[in-house]
């Protein structure tokens, strides 16, 4: 490994194009001075019409920065341009930039003609003059460093750069626009960064649960944290992500705020961009690899790939969708640490910093996660230990009531728990005296209030000192400000905090009020755009918003996000969930519903192609503006939804709201039966087959109310299929025997042909699923000739999922029954069609019976080789079941050949 990496280790270079328009005025000299200030290497570009400097960051010496500096360069070209340049008419230079991987032997400089440059030379072309451009790689080095904007609409992302963000534009937290210095939490802070150099130096993985209730500083212990590791010279690569009450219903959410921060994907992005962005996130670390995997996992988080052929042949198999992407993505995370290993060689060598990329992942607000999301980060904390890793999640400790089994597989030694106390008293009296540090001196009555209503708890001091600064307890007017002592004996704090809340609320002036309130509305989380739809009666109406928005921002009730779901409006946030709660309680019935219908309607409005990830909201906001019927539509897409993405406890609980929402009435019958055999399936996948069984029932009635033939035949196999798992061979048996009559008799009805197809392709299914309750009743003779029927019916109408269902079925009855080169011969007829499906788990399985079916014949060799390939498979899709399965099989097949030691 070590040679390899010396004769050719891949870096990562920034490339900047600089062009000069002919009436530059802007000296190459100037340039070239710049260029080197920021430590850029120039490199003669190749021969073009135009005059050209180029210049790349990240050699020699590879630097963690370079792509930063590389666009600090180019600010300052453009500074330097500007003020040669007041008037701003033409600016005399056109600047590029993008970001690559070059495999380059130490020593030697990269070429002069790299696929960057060619790449950046027709692009600056069409630049517009003094703008800095830069690709999609790029951006995704320094997003979160500079304010860009994406140009144009084209399907490969650019961006232009604006300007750098300054350190000091996060969130300031405090009182009264002052930032409340760091109250102690030093122990806990060294306890964060002793986990970072741990799993630095283990490269192994780290978790650490930082866990409180809400106010005792979570959000701000992360924040100082995340301070400190901006400021390491390790390579970082991070991963934030937030999970918020309005998204507890949305499958994968939180997994998938994850990678859209990465990839800066946006809810509005067009579906296509959406994907193309994740594609090449994704190959980037992985290579052509890449591609599969963030097809499955893609689709899982809700961009759509149903159209790739890696997942065409097997979309009904929702849960090895599942399997495969959580599988992929422990891949993703491992392939990110390892991409740059070998520069890493490098570096060492030439001296500079450098480590194996630390993958750092900042979940927030886990309580609020859905269940899906939950169990992916729970895979990867078991799956990824042995790559340098650090995970940090927030929680309050309710995620265990409802989650009690949560996170207690981890690895015991790579996980710890840190739950967060409130401050003691002393550094509660500190923190008091920092919040009022502008007062000369704090009388002690004040103070005392304070401390005793508060409780250690940072956010209720906060909360009470501004409090006492609306009501005129503490002035601020002027500096130094003062305490109105006959105010300060009048006071009464509300004895809890949602009294304090409320207090504050009222005591805002009604315009920001009302506006809180429909943003309350609204969610946790708002859209200024929403806000505007709510309020449009008014005039003029986006200004006043804005200025709002502004104040309410300055009062500290909201907080601007950087970046939005919705790519063409501001997103804000209630600082606190409990003030939007108790805003949201303050509004009126009537007046609720009727935002909450508007809301709806904003969101489908905005939804665009990934509309079905917002269903279950939009969803709840019909239930809560009491639009039942409207309610019970955008529910059952939810559930559809849920279902497609493999999230079937979303899924069961969005039918089952779907359901009792839907009108009564014929006109809806066949929705019923949709929402019905939606739920069935759900339920029946979480092994909760006697619910599974009621709800195909109810598909049944709802079918034979409507008259739907296909419905029929399919909930009556459904449920034959449950019963076989409920061991009720002779239910399974009678319902399948319905199923078939049922087909039967519609193939006999005259006018079926349009549906005659179809309706074959489900009598071959009823068939097989007979066969299956014959042989549990130990029929084999029957169950042999129905699989025989349903073959040649199914084969007829090439149907292919079915016809390899039977040919898997026969192959098991004639192993069984000891008649093994027939059975050899189904199977491989059957491994051949679940190859052309791309259906892996079934492959997977047919391999191994295939190796069982050897070993019965005493084909030891052939046997290894099938079990082993199905294992080898079965690690490549993650599939732990079939893994355990095979593993026993492999022994006894080694044993057979004589190889005991390896059994
Ligand atoms: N140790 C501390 N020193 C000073 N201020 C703090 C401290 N911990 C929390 N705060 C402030 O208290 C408020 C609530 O803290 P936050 O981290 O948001 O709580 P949580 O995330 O646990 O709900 C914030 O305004 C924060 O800045
Ligand atoms: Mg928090």
């Amino acid at each position: 490994m070590a040679e390899h990496a010396l004769t050719s280790s891949p870096i990562q270079v920034t490339t900047l194009l600089v062009e000069l328009l002919e009436h530059a005025s802007l000296l190459p000299e100037a340039v070239r001075a710049i260029i080197e200030r920021y430590g850029g290497t120039l490199v003669s570009p190749p021969e073009q019409a135009r005059p050209l400097l180029t210049a790349q960051f990240g050699w020699p010496v590879p630097r963690v920065d370079d792509s930063r500096r590389a666009i600090r360069a180019a600010l300052a070209i453009q500074a330097e341009g500007a003020a040669l340049n007041p008037y701003r008419i033409q600016m005399p230079f056109r600047l590029a930039l993008h970001t690559e991987e070059l495999s380059l032997v130490p020593g030697e400089a990269p070429p002069s003609v790299t696929p960057a440059i060619s790449t950046l030379i027709p692009l600056a072309a069409t630049a517009p003059a003094g703008s800095i451009v830069i690709t999609h790689d790029t951006y995704q080095q320094v997003a979160t460093l500079f304010e860009t904007t994406l140009l144009g609409q084209s399907d490969i992302p650019l961006y232009a750069v604006q300007s750098e963000r300054p350190r000091a534009s996060r969130v300031i937290r405090g009182v009264a626009g002052m930032e409340t210095p760091m109250i102690d939490r030093e122990t806990e802070l060294a306890t964060l960064q002793q986990t970072f150099q741990d799993a630095a130096t283990s490269e192994q993985l780290r978790a650490l649960l930082l866990i409180a209730d809400a106010g005792v500083g979570k959000s701000r212990l992360l924040a100082e944290f995340n301070h400190w590791v901006e400021e390491r010279p390790e390579s970082v690569r991070f991963f934030k992500g937030r999970a918020s009450s309005q998204i507890v219903q949305q499958p994968y959410a939180l997994i998938r705020d994850l990678f859209a921060f990465r990839f800066d994907i946006r809810e509005s992005d067009r579906e296509i961009m959406a994907r193309a962005k994740l594609e090449q996130g994704f190959r980037k670390f992985m290579g052509a690899e890449g591609t599969e995997n963030a097809h499955f996992l893609g689709h899982l988080l809700g961009f759509d790939f149903s159209e790739s052929p890696y997942l065409r042949g097997i979309l009904r198999d929702t849960r090895q969708i599942r399997d495969r992407a959580f599988h992929y993505a422990k891949r993703f995370f491992e392939a990110i640490t390892v991409g740059r290993r070998s520069a890493v060689q490098l570096m060492r060598t030439s001296g500079g910093q450098g480590d194996r990329p630390l993958v750092v992942i900042f979940l927030e607000d886990i309580h609020w996660a859905d269940d899906g999301s939950l169990d992916l980060i729970e895979h990867l904390v078991q799956s990824c230990e042995a790559s340098p890793i650090l995970l940090v999640a927030l929680s309050r400790p309710s995620l265990w009531q409802r989650r009690p089994e949560w996170g207690q597989n981890f690895p015991e030694n790579q996980v710890l728990r840190l739950p967060l106390a409130p401050l003691p008293v002393t550094e509660s009296q500190a923190m008091v005296r920092a919040v009022l540090r502008r007062l000369d001196k704090i009388p002690l009555p004040l103070e005392e209030l304070i401390i005793q209503h508060s409780e250690g708890n940072p956010f209720h001091i906060e909360e009470i000192v501004k409090m006492l600064i609306e009501e005129g307890v503490i002035v601020t007017e002027r500096e130094p400000w003062r305490v109105d002592l006959e105010q300060l004996s009048l006071i009464r704090v509300p004895t809890t905090l949602i009294g304090i809340l409320q207090t504050r609320l009222d005591a805002l002036p009604e315009a920001e009020y009302t506006l809180l309130q429909q943003a309350a509305v609204i969610g946790r989380v708002f859209w200024e755009r929403a806000l505007e739809h709510l309020s449009h009666e008014e005039q003029a109406a986006q200004t006043s918003i804005r200025q709002r928005l502004q104040q309410l921002q300055q009062r500290e009730f909201i907080i601007e996000r950087q970046g939005s779901a919705f790519g063409d409006t501001r997103e804000f946030i209630f600082k606190y969930a409990l003030f939007h709660d108790v805003t949201y309680n303050s509004v009126l019935p009537a007046q609720r519903q009727h935002y909450h219908a508007k809301v709806a309607k904003w969101l489908i409005e905005q939804g665009g192609e990934r509309l079905d990830s917002w269903a279950g909201l939009i969803g709840e906001h019909f239930e809560q503006a009491g639009e039942t019927a409207l309610a019970a539509t955008w529910y059952g897409q939810a559930g559809k939804y849920a279902q497609e993405s493999y999230a079937p406890d979303a899924a069961i609980r969005h039918y089952q709201k779907a359901l009792r929402f839907l009108p009564e009435g014929e006109e809806h019958t066949t929705r019923r039966l949709t929402l019905y055999e939606g739920l069935g399936d759900m339920l029946y996948r979480q092994v909760q087959y006697a619910e599974a069984a009621v709800a195909y029932r109810a598909m049944g009635e709802a079918a034979e109310l409507a008259g739907d033939t296909l419905a029929k035949v399919r909930a009556w196999y459904s449920l034959s299929t449950i019963q076989r798992s409920l061991i009720e061979p002779e239910e399974a048996q009678r319902s399948a025997e319905q199923a078939i009559a049922r087909a039967q008799a519609a193939l006999e009805l005259p006018d079926r042909a349009p549906y005659a197809e179809r309706l074959r392709v489900e009598l071959a299914h009823s068939l097989l699923v007979k066969g299956w309750a014959l042989w549990s009743l130990g029929n084999a003779a029957e169950a042999l000739r129905l699989g025989k029927e349903a073959l040649a019916l199914s084969s007829a109408e090439n149907a292919q999922e079915v016809m390899a269902n039977c040919l898997d079925f026969l192959g098991q009855i004639h192993m069984v029954g000891e008649q093994y080169s027939e059975a050899h011969s189904l199977m491989e007829q059957a491994l051949k069609l679940f190859r052309r499906l791309d259906n892996r788990r079934m492959v997977c399985m047919m391999l191994c019976n295939m190796g069982v079916n050897d070993r019965f014949q005493g084909d030891y060799a052939s046997s290894v080789e099938h079990i082993q390939k199905g294992l080898l498979l079965a690690q490549e899709i993650g599939e732990r079941d079939i893994q355990l399965g095979v593993r026993q099989n492999l022994g006894s097949a080694k044993a057979g050949l004589g190889e005991y030691a390896a059994a």
